[in-house]
């Protein structure tokens, strides 16, 4: 299995289980779950579940919990990842899974009635605005973006995050750019990326939201 050239893989040792958090650059931590990724779909999942209907494209499936769950339903659904090791675990699990970075160019672009940003992805590039106008280019129109958002967490957050074995383990990796996005920030940043919070709830103590285009859907 050959890595995408020259693209880091910042989740590797949280995939494999040796790291369980983040340490972000405002000296905070966010605690990562590599058991429940690995799992299958389960509590809080059911809120993402629930509202695809149609043809899903996971953005950062790490190990293909949700592509499994989907397809188990009987829809079309397909994972997208830049990690040698989620493909891999995805490879065992028998589910779809594309090995690309999700700025690249994807299958399907515009077609997908459903975008998950699962698990804290909506940090992923340190820029959630930018990386909700690259979800809506991938939807169709009617389609959605589905997000979780931080437990805990006011407002929007951006800064740089590093692995760690656990809050209080050594650093097993360098800085790279993170973002989080609290319930209450969701609104104005699905706005400034041309998105519109159609529904927001939470399950299991999780924080989630339904986006659609404004225009166009
Ligand atoms: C916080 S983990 C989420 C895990 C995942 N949702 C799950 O169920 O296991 C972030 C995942 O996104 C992937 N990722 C991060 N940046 C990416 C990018 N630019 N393109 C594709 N995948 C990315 C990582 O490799 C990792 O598997």
């Amino acid at each position: 299995m050959t890595a995408l050239a020259s693209v880091p893989d910042e989740f590797a040792s949280v995939l494999t289980g040796h790291a369980t958090a983040l340490e972000l650059s405002d000296g905070g931590h966010c605690p990562m779950e590599p058991d429940r990724w690995r799992d299958r779909a389960a509590g809080g999942d059911h809120w993402l579940l629930d509202r695809c209907h149609g043809p899903t494209l996971d953005l950062g499936c790490g190990p293909g919990r949700l592509v499994q769950a989907l397809r188990l339903r009987g829809l079309p659904a397909l994972g997208v990842d830049k990690s040698d090791q989620a493909i891999a675990q995805c490879d065992d699990r028998g589910v779809p899974v594309r090995r690309a970075d999700i700025f690249t160019s994807l299958p399907d672009e515009g077609r997908w009635d459903h975008v998950l940003l699962a698990d804290g992805n909506i940090g992923i590039g340190g820029d959630p605005v930018a990386l909700l106008r690259r979800a809506a280019t991938l939807v169709r129109a009617g389609g959605s973006v589905l997000v979780e958002t931080a437990p805990g967490r006011r407002g929007l957050w951006r800064g740089a995050a590093r692995v760690r074995g656990g809050v209080h383990s050594g650093v097993l990796g360098q800085w790279f750019a993170w973002a989080e996005v609290g319930v209450d920030a969701i609104v104005g940043v699905a706005l400034r990326a041309g998105l519109r919070v159609a529904e927001q709830g939470a399950l299991a103590g999780r924080g989630f939201a339904r986006l659609g285009l404004v225009h166009g859907g």
